[in-house]
């Protein structure tokens, strides 16, 4: 089978200072893309570091933009300033999440609106300026990091699930538009793992649904979601019995099921 051919691209990762987006930007640079590489603020000199490593140890080009993605405008001028400095970008990677744990109605509403904000709105914002560009050249691809919690309801983490249902229904019905043009739109959709955003402010130490899902580790969700985006696979789900879970048996689970099972396993 033909794969997607990294070596050279121009590649866009937002939330690359940590966990899954740091992960992917090893994956990407190991196959020798261009990094311009996303990160809020505070973690400018986090991610400064690790692209002293990433030059170091694959010779690759790499570039930080320290933008926070909940302001007002901060997608286009991501983008604009990446594409100032790449010429093009071949492959924009949306991945910075941020989540709240505890009931909706009892988390700050503008801690939730942020989560809309850099999980939903930013998403969107800039996959909208990457297509035009991408189609007008007839070639390039998104991937969106989705996550399982798009496909049944996310008791205790209500609007970041949401978010993720979101992203996920947007990405397929844009990659279906995009047939055709040489774009694609891939999400990949990892289960729990072990990364800064479960260990955010209320987040319990162990969910119940550990037991069933495990908790896998960025560099391997990393590893098989970058495997999966080149082989152009437009929903990626690691692991088996991920996806069995969640493609499969929810289609046979009643929804009212699924969203009361939510809040026992994901206390
Ligand atoms: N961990 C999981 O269990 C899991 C499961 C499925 C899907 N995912 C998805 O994977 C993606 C990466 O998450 P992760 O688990 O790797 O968590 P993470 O280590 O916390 O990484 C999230 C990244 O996004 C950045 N970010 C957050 N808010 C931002 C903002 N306003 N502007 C710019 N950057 C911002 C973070 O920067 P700061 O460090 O400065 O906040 C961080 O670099 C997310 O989309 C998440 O929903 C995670």
């Amino acid at each position: 089978m033909k794969t997607y051919d990294i070596a050279g691209k121009a590649v866009l990762i937002t939330g690359a200072s940590s966990g899954i987006g740091k992960a992917l930007s090893s994956c990407f640079a190991e196959e020798g893309a261009r990094l311009f590489l996303g990160c809020h603020p505070s973690e400018k000199a986090a991610l400064e570091s690790w692209m002293k490593e990433l030059r170091a140890h694959f010779g690759v080009l790499a570039r930080g933009f320290p933008i926070d993605l909940a302001a007002d405008g901060a997608p286009e001028r991501l983008y604009r300033a990446v594409v100032k400095n790449s010429g093009r970008l071949d492959v924009l990677v949306n991945n910075a999440g941020v989540m709240a744990y505890g009931n909706f109605h009892e988390l700050d509403l503008e801690r939730q609106r942020r989560i809309l904000r850099v999980n939903a709105e930013a998403y969107l914002e800039l996959m909208h300026l990457a297509l035009r560009d991408m189609t007008a050249a007839g070639a390039g691809r998104v991937l969106n990091v989705g996550s399982v919690s798009a496909f049944q309801p996310s008791a205790h983490h209500a609007v970041y699930g949401a978010t993720k249902a979101f992203v996920q229904g947007l990405s397929e019905a844009v990659n279906q538009e995009l047939r055709g043009t040489g774009v694609t739109v891939c999400t990949l959709c990892p289960s729990y793992t072990d990364t800064p955003l479960l260990k955010g402010e209320g987040f319990p130490k162990r969910l119940l649904w550990y037991s069933v899902s495990g908790l896998a580790d960025p560099e391997t969700i990393a590893r098989k979601g970058v495997r999966a985006f080149k082989r152009g696979k437009p929903v990626y789900i690691p692991g088996l019995r991920n996806w069995f879970i969640h493609a499969v048996l929810q289609r046979f689970v009643p929804r009212r099921l699924a969203g009361a099972l939510s809040r026992l396993v994901l206390k």
